[in-house]
């Protein structure tokens, strides 16, 4: 696996990436300066033989990676983007405080103007040209699924995902509770929801590429089917 470990120039980032490396993984160490990262890199292809790291610029590190460690300074995290049920589990713990919750209607309409997108299902292009029965097939699974949310409560779906640790247990309860309506009973989605997603990607992400892209342009609804 191919593992970005940014700000890996400093002790712990190093030390992370020493035993991912040691066991056999794929390493880029990210830093703010290239010519950091590039020196920490050759240091670790040193001490470690026959490991394969390079060093890059954060962004850089962290798009071409399948996983991403963050081991910056403390002071160099103001914020963090965190799916569920780690934000949740984050602020029971009290190391992060909710800023906005893009989960709740209310601040999706009053941040971003509109109901947002939160889940899709991914494919190549080649996928949906060429074995598009497969594709239909995934799609209904995912509908089944989306019509058994439906029916059931949160304890109902924490027991049929049965989750060993207790501390997942609850935590996935707890957010399943308040997460229950984000689920669409039938995977359609509308185009007011495209539209949001669009306006979240262009104020979230500066790059010139970005602000001409269409999340519109990788959709396919012919199975799913659209929302009016
Ligand atoms: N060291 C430990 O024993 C230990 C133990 C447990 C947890 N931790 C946690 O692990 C994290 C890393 O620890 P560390 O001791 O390796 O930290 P560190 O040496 O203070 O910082 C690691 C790297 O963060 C980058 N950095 C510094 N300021 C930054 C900023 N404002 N924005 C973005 N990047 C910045 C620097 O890389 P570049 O200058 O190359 O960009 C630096 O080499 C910290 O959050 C720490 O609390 C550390």
């Amino acid at each position: 696996m191919t593992i970005a470990v940014l700000g890996g120039t400093g002790p712990e980032g190093l030390g992370i990436a020493a035993r991912l490396l040691a066991a056999g993984d794929d390493v880029i160490i990210g830093s703010r300066v290239a010519e950091r990262a590039a020196a920490a890199a050759a240091t670790l292809a040193a001490e470690v033989p026959g490991s394969r790291v390079h060093g890059a610029r954060n962004p850089e590190a962290a798009s071409a990676a399948e996983l991403v460690i963050v081991a910056v300074a403390t002071v160099g995290v103001d914020a963090v983007v965190a799916d569920e049920p780690f934000a949740t589990r984050l602020a029971r713990q009290k190391v992060a405080f909710v800023l906005a919750d893009y989960h709740e209607l209310e601040t999706t309409r009053r941040l971003l103007g509109g109901l947002f997108l939160n889940g899709m299902l991914g494919t190549r292009t080649d996928m949906v040209a060429e074995r598009p029965e497969v594709v239909g097939k995934v799609v209904r699974t995912v509908k089944r699924a989306l019509a058994w949310i439906d029916k059931h409560d949160a304890g109902q779906m924490v027991e049929a995902l049965a989750p060993v640790q207790p501390e997942e247990r609850a935590t996935l309860l707890e957010v399943l509770r308040r997460r229950k309506n984000i689920y669409a009973p039938d995977g359609r989605f509308s185009d007011e929801q495209l539209d949001t997603v669009d306006r979240f990607l262009h104020v979230t992400e500066p790059a010139t590429k970005v602000l001409s892209f269409s999340v519109r342009s990788c959709v396919e609804a012919r199975w799913a089917g659209s929302m009016p």
